[in-house]
């Protein structure tokens, strides 16, 4: 099981492939690296992939980062303990505000920036709080209903379900309250980093606005809308999202190996 270390934790990461820039993946509240699985698999021929698991979640112990800045300097942990260089940093909803929050923290270190199901602010359903307190299995099931399309298969919403109930409900609770906190929207403009920005169409939790948003300020993004997918738009529709992450892998302006 691969790990890195961040003050003295050990944190558990997926890798596969090889190649220059790596992409680096963060989860989004209460998930994992598995988030990425189909990621991991197929993008392994294109460049290096690593997906990590934060503090407290997966296979990681530890206590949840207490802020999306927090959580990014774990990232950095990553890419520092692993010697990646700049990396494009790619994130899923929380993870994407993670992502955000690296960039603007390490340009140096940001060869891209892939945001996938999020936002430059992550304002949190208090419904969504209320249940995590009183009912942790009937929070994750409304994430899941809300998170995927109508037309989403049993299975996954099964997968979906499995792996957020993995995830303790203080641990939830943290991931839901780090993103109610987080707003970036005044600062998109200093991310100068190609970026790409894929949403659902038909995500509830992270809209098409918000995409749109992030491409109206962002001063070198581009957008892929994907159709048939809600907020998890990486396992609804992974061929396509694996797709929009190569193709623009491909297409920066860095020398690959
Ligand atoms: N990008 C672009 N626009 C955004 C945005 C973003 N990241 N975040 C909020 N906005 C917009 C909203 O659409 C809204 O626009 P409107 O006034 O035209 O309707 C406005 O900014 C204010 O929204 P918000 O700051 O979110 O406050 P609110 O009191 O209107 O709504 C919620 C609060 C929680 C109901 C709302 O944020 C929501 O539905 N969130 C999505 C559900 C959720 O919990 N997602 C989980 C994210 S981790």
């Amino acid at each position: 099981m691969p790990t890195f270390t961040v003050r003295d934790l050990p944190l558990h990461y997926e890798s596969s492939g090889a190649g220059s820039p790596a992409l680096c993946l963060v989860h989004g509240s209460g998930g994992s690296a598995e988030a990425w699985r189909p990621q991991l698999e197929g993008l392994a021929g294109t460049t290096r992939v690593v997906a990590v698991d934060l503090p407290a979640h997966g296979r990681s112990g530890g206590n949840p980062s207490a802020s999306i800045d927090a959580a990014a300097a774990v990232v950095r942990g990553l890419v520092d303990a692993l010697g990646l260089g700049p990396v494009v940093i790619g994130g899923h909803s929380m993870g994407g505000g993670i992502a955000q929050a690296f960039a603007l923290a390490w340009p140096e270190l940001t060869a891209g920036v892939a945001l996938i199901g999020t936002g430059a602010r992550l304002r949190v359903l208090p419904k969504f709080f209320e249940l995590i307190e009183t009912d942790h299995a009937g929070a994750v099931a409304l994430i899941t209903d809300m998170g995927v399309s109508a037309r989403a298969p049993a299975s996954l919403r099964r997968a979906i379900t499995a792996q957020t109930m993995g995830t303790p409900a203080p641990v939830l609770a943290s991931d839901f309250g780090v993103c109610d906190r987080f707003d970036v929207t005044a600062r998109l403009g200093e991310i100068r980093a190609p970026t790409l920005v894929v949403c659902g169409e038909e995500d509830r939790l992270t809209p098409p606005k918000y995409a749109e948003f992030l491409l109206a300020r962002l001063p070198n993004a581009r957008l892929v809308l994907v159709p048939g997918a809600g907020h998890y738009v990486q396992l609804e529709q992974p061929a396509a999202v694996t797709r929009a992450l190569a193709d623009f892998l491909t297409a920066l302006p860095v020398t690959r190996a």
